[in-house]
């Protein structure tokens, strides 16, 4: 018999080996799994606002109970444990910190808030299981929309200070903190489509968003550091793989200008410490872009250690020409207001044939390997982090077991496709899949399934699903299967 680390040391030929060391994980993040929404002096968010607004949200669900993992939690750890798993993102609920926050000052933090993930932290190391914690992932105090969200540039500040005092609490256990989970949906989706939180549809305000949550990330990223200074400080970015099916000059302009608002206006001020001057001049009808002053960049262009990756699903694009209808597949959500700010007439995203998961999403394995080696070629030497990956499929529990085939192959081939962009010189350390519990998924509410996990919501009830055994031996073997088709 070999033991655990032989195994992953010397994989049968039909496996490709991931490099020692690599991490695997599950992610979470607090509104979609805790529940709880108005325990130990918790105040609402923008999320509970928005998905208590009929009509917002698929079938009027909410995040109220979730996956009751507030209560739960020791018995997802346990859970975690038993598969094997080695690391778990997990965010924090910035109101359960600091409830009585407003534009001008932080107010108390709540002990009990805080105790909460202390005891989180203890109980995952305990079952040997690295935390990585989100500092923000989408719940924003909703006192702080009030006072004009990401708009405001007091919300960046009072950002900083929150994460300066979780990083103080948690940062002598936990080694990484990621600041923002994808602010591209937090401004574009939450401020000019308005599928998310807080709903509006402005596209100015997207973009002063925009600015603001950068500001947030590099503000964040100092207050960190100050108050934990070994941490690892991360970003994660839902970054797209943009191509066009099209072939005229114009579709490649299309390419162009939704590469620049999806990932250049992130990447480039964090990592170069400049905004794309092209993505400015998209959107100069929209805004002159003052609200970026003097010595902005320099405080969101931080050292980075470590970029997090979400990556789901490619991004086509054509130009629009404005005959005929627009197409408008790009996989986030439905809305009369397009998320696309600056370029709302002039691009379109067409539907793909093939594969799709059940949120329409097209699946494309090559993707993951493009963008990730992009990053690595126009950013060598920063490491990197699949911080999400996975699908949604319409699970069903057949006496105790769900054989979920499609998401064990879609994850599979992700994976392999991980592997591609590592063995080709990506330095990527590790891989979190989302999702551990099937869980909120925002504006689908409870209609969308992707965790390992399957969860009754009637009854709280876990059960593993065939893709969380895959995925365990995976991370024993620390390889995936070779084989494809
Ligand atoms: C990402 C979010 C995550 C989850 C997945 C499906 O955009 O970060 O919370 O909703 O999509």
């Amino acid at each position: 018999m070999t033991t655990t680390e032989e195994r992953r040391t010397v994989p049968a030929a039909t496996e490709r080996a991931f490099p020692p060391g690599f991490v695997w994980g599950t992610a979470t993040a607090s509104y979609q799994i805790e529940g709880a929404v108005a325990e130990d002096g918790r105040t609402p968010s923008i999320w509970d606002t928005f998905s208590h607004t009929p009509g917002r949200v698929v079938a009027g669900d909410t995040g109220d109970v979730a996956d009751d993992h507030y209560h739960r939690f020791r018995e997802d750890i346990a859970l975690m444990q038993r598969l094997g798993l080695a690391s778990y993102r997990f965010s924090v609920a910035w109101p359960r910190i600091t409830p009585q926050v407003t534009a001008d000052a932080l107010g108390p933090v709540n002990e009990a808030g805080l105790a909460f993930y202390s005891t989180l932290v203890d109980e995952l190391l305990a079952a040997g299981i690295e935390p990585a914690v989100t500092l923000y992932h989408w719940d924003l105090p909703q006192a702080l929309e009030d006072a004009g969200g990401w708009t405001a540039r007091s919300t960046a500040e009072r950002f900083a200070e929150y994460a300066e005092v979780v990083a103080a609490a948690l940062g002598d256990r936990v080694r990484t903190f990621i600041t923002l989970n994808e602010p591209w949906c937090s401004a574009y989706l939450g401020y000019a489509s308005g599928v998310h939180a807080p709903g509006r549809t402005e596209p100015a305000a997207a973009l002063t968003a925009v600015h603001h949550l950068n500001l947030a990330h590099g503000l964040g990223a100092a207050a960190v550091r100050r108050a934990a200074p070994g941490a690892r400080v991360a970003l994660t970015l839902n970054l797209a793989w943009v191509r066009t099916d099209g072939t005229r000059a114009a579709d490649a302009d299309a390419v162009r200008r939704v590469d620049g608002l999806q990932n250049r206006v992130f990447l480039d001020p964090v990592l170069r410490g400049s905004y794309p001057a092209d993505v400015q001049a998209d959107t100069a009808e929209v805004t002159d872009w003052s609200f970026v002053r003097e010595g902005d960049l320099a405080l969101i262009h931080q050292p980075l250690d470590v970029l997090g990756v979400n990556y789901y699903s490619p991004t086509v694009v054509r130009a629009w020409d404005g005959s005929g209808p627009r197409a408008e597949n790009d996989g986030h959500g439905a809305s009369a207001h397009s998320p696309w700010v600056g370029s709302e007439r002039v691009v379109e995203f067409p539907e793909l044939p093939g594969e799709k998961t059940a949120m329409g999403w097209s699946v494309d394995p090559r993707g993951m390997t493009e963008l990730l080696l992009r990053i690595h070629r126009e950013h060598p030497g920063l490491e990197l982090l699949v911080t999400e990956n996975g699908a949604a499929y319409d699970d069903v529990v057949v006496a105790g077991q769900v054989h979920d085939v499609e998401r064990t192959r879609y994850l599979r081939d992700h994976l392999a496709a991980v592997l591609d962009a590592v063995e080709a010189g990506a330095p990527v350390r590790g891989y979190y899949l989302w999702s551990f519990l099937d869980n909120f998924e925002w504006g689908y509410g409870f209609s969308k399934r992707f965790g390992v996990v399957h969860v009754d919501y009637a009854t709280q009830e876990r059960t593993v699903k065939d893709s969380a055994l895959w995925y365990a031996s995976v991370v024993s073997r620390n390889a995936v299967p070779a084989v494809a088709g």
